[in-house]
């Protein structure tokens, strides 16, 4: 094949990343809780354990984080791939229950204040530690506390090629 140059931002969309539904807040309060799909999340430390989400300042779910001082992955399989799209990725949690919207079965996190998702194969519990400002998102640091294996449904891959089209 004959290298062909495109442009920076467009060469992003070829870094495969995960498919994760990040939820925070109150999981006892309808009003309080929520979540949304990031796929701009990594591992960015072996000691200790961190990871990074990279979020947008107008999302709710910023708010709730920094509310708790701490957040949950919840990975996405094919079971929840739905609901990480058309609801968790697609509403604003603002006025909408977005576990009742979605039908997933909404648990109490063991470690931290957050809501999880029972239907997600893979729970990995944070305490926000830091956040840097990082162009036009904010990105939140955990440290992970807690984690578990609910099911062994293989994970998703989020990956968006060049014309916007969607391969999970
Ligand atoms: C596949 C997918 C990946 C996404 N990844 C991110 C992300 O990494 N960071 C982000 O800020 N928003 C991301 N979004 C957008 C949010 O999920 C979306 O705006 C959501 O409705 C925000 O909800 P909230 O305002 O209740 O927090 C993604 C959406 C989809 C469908």
């Amino acid at each position: 094949m004959t290298k062909k140059r495109i442009d920076t931002l467009s060469a992003l969309d070829y870094i495969p990343h995960p498919l994760v539904i990040v939820t925070a807040g109150d999981p006892e309060n309808p009003n309080e809780r929520g979540g949304m799909t990031a796929a701009w999340v990594s591992r960015i430390s072996w000691n200790p354990p961190l990871v990074m989400v990279a979020i947008a300042p107008s999302r709710h779910t910023l708010k709730l984080i920094r509310k708790q001082g701490s957040f949950a992955l919840n990975i996405v399989s094919k079971a929840l791939e739905n609901a990480a799209y058309s609801v968790f990725g697609m509403l604003s949690g603002k006025n909408v229950d977005k576990f009742s919207a979605a039908k997933v079965t909404v648990k109490p996190a063991e470690r931290i204040k957050a809501p999880v998702i029972a239907e997600a194969p893979v729970v990995i519990e944070c305490e926000k530690i830091d956040e840097v400002k990082a162009g036009d998102h904010i990105m939140i640091i955990g440290e992970v506390v807690n984690a578990y294996i609910n099911s062994d449904d293989t994970p998703l891959v989020f990956y968006q090629s060049r014309s916007g089209e969607l391969n999970v």
